[in-house]
């Protein structure tokens, strides 16, 4: 298969006469609400920004939030954490993952969360994605026997969630404890159940381009109270951890103080006031999502050569990015037809190119996991998959214009 090298917007065709362009930035987020904007101001008063007070207690948002966050995901214990990264790297040490054990992990995911496995020592075992961009459990059976793991990090990469019934069967045969990766899933629903709710751990990121921004942040979310306490610990709660409220009684933390180490990956208060108003607004801004990506969806599947997959009834997913597979099209075509679109305003993410370009990367890019783990169908699916993302404030017409411009940049990528 030739390889391609596409430095993003580097390359490609400048704005042509005549065409359209969308004027918009796609990565432009949502402001932050202004009653976190008043909550930061607050504390940037008073000064103290550390979540945990010494010989008085400052403001507490971050416990506030991890409690409010707790309630909404119905989940008894949440960790506020300082990425989603940091996140899973707590959960896999606080699953009781060490260094040199296998963690499977599907191939299609983004580089932070192999980033984790590797962080807590562990070898990624890559799990092999069918043609809706998500894990194949005949593969993840498969792989479970062969390497004995006993941890699976499941990643909804960009929101794609598996046959969760099916997934949880497979995993309580096999013994195995799932660890979600929950960045591109916050309110996100298989069968009426939120995602994250799922594992014995659950991790949300809560940087820029999610659900709820802080810039940087995680939450970690579990029901086991040994999980649960040393995520505490290991996020670096000192000796401080009754200041927490989404918490375990306290004599479980006598378990395990003395043996786990603080990471100090804590969030901020201050993060915490930024997010606190966002959780409010979780399910209202998933509706706007969704509204978008089903206007807009119809209209990139009807561009030649062009496909983006169907999505089982029982998926109510969170589209804040929209996915399709380029089909029966030449690599040097791809490769214009992405140039175009960039030129003409609609930022294209290409998996198929060489390198890892912007935050797009692929499993062989992650050259330090040393997996001779065959995925054929990720390195299939991946070479002809293009990412665009879904800005909260589209409007019907931004979503004309943008299909415009797709249609017009592949045009440009046939006639040539
Ligand atoms: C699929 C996935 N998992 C985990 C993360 C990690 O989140 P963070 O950037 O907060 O470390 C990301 C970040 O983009 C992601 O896309």
């Amino acid at each position: 298969m030739a390889t391609i090298s596409l430095d993003d917007r580097a390359t490609g065709p400048s704005v042509r006469p005549n065409r359209t362009v969308f004027a918009g930035d796609l990565s432009a987020p949502e402001p932050i609400p202004e009653a976190g904007i008043e909550a930061a101001l607050r504390l940037m008063r008073d000064g103290r920004l550390f979540r945990y007070g010494e010989d008085r207690s400052g403001l507490p948002e971050a416990a506030l939030l991890e409690e409010e966050y707790a309630a909404y995901m119905g989940r008894k214990y949440c960790v506020a954490i300082n990425s989603g990264g940091c996140a899973l790297f707590i959960a896999l040490r606080a699953a009781g993952v060490e260094p040199g054990d296998a963690v499977l992990v599907n191939a299609f995911t983004l580089a932070p969360v192999p980033g984790a496995i590797a962080h807590a020592g562990a070898k990624p075992v890559l799990v092999d994605i069918d043609d809706r961009y998500v894990i194949d459990l005949e593969d993840l059976d498969r792989k479970a026997e062969e390497s004995g793991a006993k941890v699976l990090m499941l990643s909804y990469m960009r929101g794609h969630i598996p046959d969760m019934d099916a997934l949880m069967a497979l995993c309580a045969r096999r013994g195995l404890t799932v660890i979600e990766d929950c960045a591109h899933t916050m309110g996100a629903r298989w069968d009426g159940r939120l995602s994250g709710s799922f594992g014995a751990v659950a991790c949300f990121s809560t940087q820029t381009f999610k659900h709820i921004n802080s810039g940087e942040g995680g939450l970690l979310v579990t029901d086991d109270e040994d999980i649960a306490a040393k995520a505490i610990l290991l996020s670096g709660s000192y000796m401080l951890y009754a200041q927490h409220r989404a918490r375990p009684d306290m004599v479980v933390f006598e378990r395990h103080r003395f043996t786990t180490p603080n990471c100090s990956m804590r969030m901020s208060a201050l993060v915490a006031s930024l997010l606190r108003p966002q959780v409010a607004e979780i399910e209202e801004r998933n509706e706007r999502w969704r509204t978008i990506h089903a206007r807009l969806a119809p209209l990139v599947d009807a561009i030649d050569h062009i496909a983006v997959p169907a999505r089982p009834a029982a998926e109510a997913f969170v589209p804040s990015s929209l996915q399709f597979s380029l089909v029966d099209l030449e690599d040097a075509r791809a490769e214009r037809f992405v140039a175009a679109a960039n030129a003409h305003g609609v930022h294209v993410k290409w998996f198929g190119t060489e390198g890892p370009v912007g935050f797009t990367s692929r499993h062989d890019h992650w050259r330090y996991i040393e997996t001779t783990d065959a995925v054929p169908n990720a390195d299939r699916v991946l070479h002809g998959l293009c990412d665009i993302r879904l800005p909260l404030w589209l409007t019907d017409e931004d979503c004309e214009t943008i299909a415009a411009v797709l249609r017009e940049a592949m045009a440009d990528a046939l006639a040539a």
